[in-house]
């Protein structure tokens, strides 16, 4: 199983809105195996299509304890969200080493379709709540550190940028280059 690069804010294709998939095929299940072993090997709990440049709406979720199974979110629609919001950290695979807080509904309930196209019904709430609507919001091109103010994002961006630009300098496909 190929593992996928993520993209890295601010990446101008992590803004992209992804499109509903039309019919769960076989032919969507490699990229399927190929997010959740992208996910595991970056020790992340949620994993967007869009985060790999796939732009349909597809999720990928193992929270751990809290969920019975790993999930596989296709078309997925919040159908309720609980008034009561809370502020909590998140981090992001295409934010690396970022942590902010973000204010969400405590609990959701998701419908969607799963790995094998039946549909289902999912009453998160929690650290599931919060990644669910965190991916979500990735299917509609937004990226958490868009809750945050202006100053802080422009911060972060650089940060990342600068990140980058170092990490190009430094590959090893770089040296010996005039
Ligand atoms: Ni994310």
């Amino acid at each position: 199983m190929p593992l996928l690069p993520i993209l890295r804010y601010p990446d101008p294709r992590l803004h992209k809105v992804a499109a509903p998939i039309p019919a769960v095929t076989d032919a969507l299940q490699p990229l399927i195996d190929d997010m959740f072993a992208t996910m595991y090997e970056a020790k992340g709990i949620g994993l967007a299509a869009t985060q790999v440049d796939v732009h349909q709406r597809l999720i990928v979720i193992d929270t751990g304890d809290e969920t019975p199974a790993p999930l596989v979110l296709i078309n997925p629609d919040i159908t309720w969200a609980s008034p009561e919001r809370q502020k909590g950290e998140e981090g992001c695979l295409s934010v690396p080493g970022i942590y902010d807080g973000v204010e969400r509904s405590v609990a959701v309930t998701v419908t969607a379709l799963d790995r094998h196209g039946n549909p289902q019904t999912i009453e998160a709430e929690g650290m599931l709540a919060v990644c669910i609507q965190h991916e979500m919001d990735h299917l509609m091109g937004k990226v958490f550190v868009e809750y945050l103010s202006p100053l802080k994002r422009n911060r972060i961006k650089t940060k990342l940028l600068k990140e980058e630009r170092e990490e190009q300098l430094n590959a090893p496909s770089a040296k010996g280059r005039y």
